[in-house]
């Protein structure tokens, strides 16, 4: 049983990407981190955890512990590199394809990149999800209790998973992305450096570099 102060679209995908970090992980981002909730669960995995975001207001009503730390901040300004860099509901805020690359960028050589995403629908590729509602609806009706969470900045996606495909396939090769249930995606991309090429353990030195943990 979950001890989430609340629910929604986003926390429900919180297992998949605490899923996604691999072991060898010290550090990690999760940008447009929101109130630092999933900032405060990688901690539980990583020895430091920077979650940025561009609303002060969320950032600065965030509960402060020893290995989070919150910053107002958009993450396209950093110049650091991470062992799981975790985007839940925030790419599609910025353009998808200086997003993408930006996260690229910042994904340490071994590291994993973790997005859950939000497409706009397109009536005719799109409506066999319509299919999927009764489960959505199943699954809003079992946590209608602790339906919830801060409030935050919002936008309509932009791209169509399709556009998403196609983009990602170009910008992050090999990126695996699944449409999933409560109109979200996900993407998994693994950094294939040339540090685990050459054996070194992945990850290594990314946490030195790192002047903001
Ligand atoms: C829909 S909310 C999702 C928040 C949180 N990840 C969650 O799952 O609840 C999107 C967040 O991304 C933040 N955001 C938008 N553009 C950003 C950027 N360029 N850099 C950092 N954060 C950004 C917004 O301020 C907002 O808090």
């Amino acid at each position: 049983m979950s001890t989430d102060p609340y629910w929604n679209h986003n926390t429900h995908y919180h297992p998949w990407v605490l899923d996604q970090v691999p072991d060898h992980a010290r550090t990690a981002l999760d940008i447009g981190c929101g109130d630092g909730l999933l900032a405060r669960k990688l901690a539980g995995r990583c020895d430091a955890v920077l979650g940025v975001d561009t609303d002060a207001r969320v950032i600065a009503d965030a509960p402060a512990t020893p290995t989070v730390h919150l910053e107002h901040t958009d993450f396209r300004d950093l110049d650091q590199t991470f062992d799981v860099v975790t985007a839940v509901a925030t790419l599609h805020h910025v353009p998808l394809r200086d997003g993408l690359t930006t996260l690229r960028r910042l994904v340490a050589p071994g590291g994993v990149l973790a997005v859950v995403g939000l497409w706009k629908m397109h009536p005719l590729t799109d409506f066999p999800y319509y299919a999927a509602l009764p489960a959505i609806r199943a699954v809003d009706r079992r946590h209608r209790r602790v339906l919830g969470g801060p409030e935050m900045v919002l936008r309509d996606p932009r791209e169509t998973l399709a556009e998403i495909r196609t983009t990602a396939a170009e910008l992050l090769p090999g990126a695996q992305i699944r449409r999933r249930l409560m109109w979200r995606y996900t993407l998994r991309w693994q950094n294939p450096g040339r540090e685990l090429a050459s054996g070194k353990r992945a990850g290594e030195g990314t946490a030195r570099r790192s002047s903001r943990l």
